[in-house]
């Protein structure tokens, strides 16, 4: 095909079915009647065929663009699938501004000042007012009745200080290392998909601000930006995780991995919590309010049901069949730390020990996954306890991390009291560039840090190796009252039932 081919609108509208289907993304006009349901080699589309034929001679570059990396459709559709560059019509020269788009302009241009944002949950406020709704629901979103995600927040709550005083905190320092790497603060920020949902720059906000300022930020598999991007964003020895959903494909697997290792990535972070993913009902009912009121309906067609909303349309490609036996395999294609992300039980924290991995995430996955799984920092305590009764505590050689919920440095300090080595931030950080973009996350981590000094300097100690349980009581983690959090509470959004629709009668 010559590349150099102009492809006039009318005639990509003509190819807007089944039997042909050409769809323009970034000026560019492809033929993907074949990737349609996986027909000759190539591989399906995850998200099935029913949301590609939505845009089925059309510009598909805004809803492709948040949810696949840029290189996906020149790596998956051989070059004779690309049929030209598009056209640029008048229209599309001067587009209008949806009346979405005019309301979202208004309400980014009032958002509060960046010196303003006073804590984590300022910008959770500014993101859940100024995203467009299906960012806020596939962001904010958790599975069931998400009495997981409440709980991650008020575990920390049930958690009291001991401080000591009379103890010289002129100097207080909060660094430390993670898996080997140097970590300004002692969090990381966990892996959150589709970073450009939330901002056009998604996840490289967060690689930009990261290394500015030492924090270790863990890619995601499903991120918006691709692999490659985000690395070369990154700073000269700047420390990088990898999340890894494991592909069906594990040569596909294989590949990741050991390119990821080829470009310096220092841990990795193999999601063990999500075999399926959880029904996240705020993200499903978006969905199918949005298909109510305008999709054109395509008969006959397979793919994801409509209801399925945006996680479990991109992640059908993750194992189910992922088991302790494949654990070796890994370890014989890397040599990166391999870390257990989204460990509950004490007797999986033993299994991971003598799997010879190097730590694991106490983790519900911020709550998308089973819901009424205990928070990270209930079982923290009795993975501790188990932990002890097999070798040296703390391992040197085996991390615990925790995340989910975690607003505050004090959320921090008392699960490294509790014996975490370090803590995953994910909405936290996912919200800050939602909200004000780099700049916002760089405040996060200011934020932190202010808390981190005050915080210490109270609880009357200067180093994070001076945190001991005995710095906190834990005795009502248990049955204690949760005491009310009037800033989570307004932020948080309550699930919705299901809605009544006008009439056609
Ligand atoms: C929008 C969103 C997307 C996420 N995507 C992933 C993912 O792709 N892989 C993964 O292992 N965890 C994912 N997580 C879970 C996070 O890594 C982390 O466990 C969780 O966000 C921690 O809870 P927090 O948001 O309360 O900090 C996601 C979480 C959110 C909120």
């Amino acid at each position: 095909m010559d590349t150099s081919s102009v492809i006039p609108a009318t005639v990509v509208a003509e190819h807007g079915s089944r039997e042909s289907c050409w769809i323009i993304v970034h000026n560019k006009v492809y033929d993907i009647t074949d990737f349609l349901d996986g027909k000759s080699s190539l591989q399906q589309h995850p998200g099935g065929s029913r949301i590609i034929l939505r845009y089925a001679g059309k510009d598909a570059t805004a809803a492709y663009e948040p949810v696949h990396p840029p290189d996906v459709i020149s790596t998956n559709l051989p070059p004779e699938k690309f049929i030209g560059i598009a056209e640029q019509s008048a229209s599309a020269v001067d587009s209008p501004q949806t009346e979405e788009e005019k309301k979202r302009e208004l309400l980014l241009a009032s958002r509060p000042p960046l010196d303003e944002i006073l804590n984590l949950h300022d910008f959770e406020a500014v993101a859940k007012t100024v995203l467009p709704a299906k960012a806020w629901a596939y962001y904010s979103s958790a599975s069931d009745d998400e009495i997981a995600i409440r709980e991650n927040r008020a575990a920390y709550q049930r958690v009291w200080f001991i401080p000591r005083i009379l103890r010289d905190v002129t100097k207080v320092d909060w660094s430390t290392t993670i898996l080997g790497q140097k970590s300004s603060l002692p969090i990381f920020i966990s892996a959150t998909a589709l970073g450009k949902l939330g901002h056009p720059d998604g996840e490289l906000n967060l690689t930009r601000a990261a290394g500015k300022h030492g924090v270790i930020q863990m890619i995601p598999t499903l991120a918006s930006c691709s692999f490659n991007e985000i690395v070369d964003a990154a700073q000269p020895g700047q420390p990088l995780f990898l999340q890894l959903y494991v592909n069906r494909d594990r040569e596909l697997t294989k590949k990741y991995v050991q390119n990821a290792e080829k470009r310096g990535v220092s841990g990795l972070f193999i999601t063990v919590d999500a075999p399926q993913l959880g029904r996240r009902e705020k993200d499903m009912r978006m969905k199918f309010v949005d298909d109510g009121a305008g999709a054109k309906v395509q008969e006959g067609q397979s793919g994801v049901k409509k209801d399925q909303g945006i996680a479990r349309a991109i992640s059908s490609f993750i194992d189910p069949s992922l088991a302790w036996k494949d654990i070796p395999w890994f370890r014989s294609i890397t040599k990166m730390p391999i870390v257990l992300k989204g460990v509950a039980s004490p007797k999986d924290a033993i299994l991971a020990l003598e799997a010879g991995v190097q730590g694991i995430v106490l983790s519900n996955h911020g709550g998308r996954q089973l819901d009424n799984a205990r928070s990270g920092l209930e079982n923290l305590v009795d993975i501790v306890a188990a932990l002890k009764t097999r070798g040296p505590w703390p391992n040197p050689n085996f991390s615990v991390f925790i995340d989910g919920g975690v607003r505050r440095a004090s959320d921090v300090l008392k699960a490294l009291a509790l014996g975490a080595s370090a803590v995953g931030v994910g909405r936290g950080f996912l919200y800050a560039f939602s909200s004000y973009g780099q700049e916002g996350v760089e405040r996060a981590i200011e934020i932190l840090r202010d808390e981190f000094e005050m915080n210490m300097r109270l609880l009357g100690i200067t180093s994070l190796s001076e945190l001991t349980p005995d710095l906190v009581d834990a005795s009502r983690l248990r049955a204690g009252n949760t005491p009310q959090d009037n800033l989570y509470s307004q932020t948080y959004q309550p699930l919705q039932l299901a809605q009544f629709r006008e009439s056609k009668l």
